[in-house]
């Protein structure tokens, strides 16, 4: 028995703990689509840095307001990289979005009220009809609150920061283990507390501990779970 709907899967958690690995892996297998919002407060952030927004580490609130409207975001899949790669104003930014210059000011943006009515706003619109794996802080509380899946996935901070170190090394970035787990840490520590959507594991958010586990392991887990709400879907369809 299987149910036909496209549903909506939203992944929350903690930066570095391989949710848009996640995310894009369940996508893929799913033939839904495959949707990282990190990547466009990232493009938000990226576009304050160029355009002297963000001063000392602080951004000027009213100006990114006056410059949000001038702030187009799109993805392009690079059937090459099989990637959503993201477009800043029609220019593709995937590399620049993942330097350490914007995982330094991005959490600060992301506290933005105005960045964040206006990113949500163009995340639901992506997802309106369903068929899609989102991945973030805020997607299961706030975007999609009525999705049918909610994994809300962490891992050690210790393995979190590893990862996201090799990546950056893998990509040719110079930094440092220790600089790389400080920025993790003082991005969850922004994002859970912030006042405007704060990161929260919902109630029926089902909890993804991936510090032992590998891409498939987690993978697999992931998909028992999506089987299990199509199941539970069907059945109440055919008991209406
Ligand atoms: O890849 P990583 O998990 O480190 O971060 P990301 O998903 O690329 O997101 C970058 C930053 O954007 C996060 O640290 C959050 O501050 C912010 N963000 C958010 O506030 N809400 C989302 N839905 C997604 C990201």
């Amino acid at each position: 028995m299987s149910f036909q709907k496209q549903l909506t899967i939203a992944i929350d958690g903690y930066s570095s703990c391989g949710k848009s690995t996640l995310a894009k892996a369940m996508a893929n297998e799913l033939n839904y689509t495959f949707v990282d919002s990190g990547a466009m407060y990232r493009g938000v952030a990226l576009y304050c840095l160029r355009n002297g927004l963000i001063v000392n580490a602080i951004p000027n609130v009213s100006e990114i307001e006056n410059h949000l409207p001038n702030i187009q975001l799109d993805f392009y899949y690079n059937p090459e990289t099989r990637i959503q790669e993201l477009l800043l104003n029609n220019e593709n930014v995937e590399q620049e979005i993942r330097t350490p210059e914007v995982a330094a000011v991005v959490s600060q943006i992301a506290t933005l009220r105005s960045v964040r009515v206006k990113l949500v706003e163009e995340q639901q619109k992506i997802g309106e009809n369903g068929g899609i794996v989102m991945d973030g802080r805020d997607i299961g509380s706030v975007v999609f609150p009525d999705a049918e899946v909610k994994l809300f996935v962490t891992a050690n901070p210790d393995v979190r920061a590893m990862r996201r170190f090799k990546e950056l090394s893998e990509k040719g970035i110079i930094t440092t283990f220790e600089d790389t787990k400080r920025n993790l840490l003082e991005r969850d520590e922004i994002d859970s507390n912030r006042i405007e959507s704060p990161l929260v594991q919902t109630a029926d958010a089902i909890v993804l501990d991936n510090s032992q586990l590998t891409q498939e392991e987690q993978l697999q887990i992931a998909l028992f779970h999506v089987q299990s709400k199509s199941r539970e879907l069907a059945e109440k369809q055919l008991d209406c």
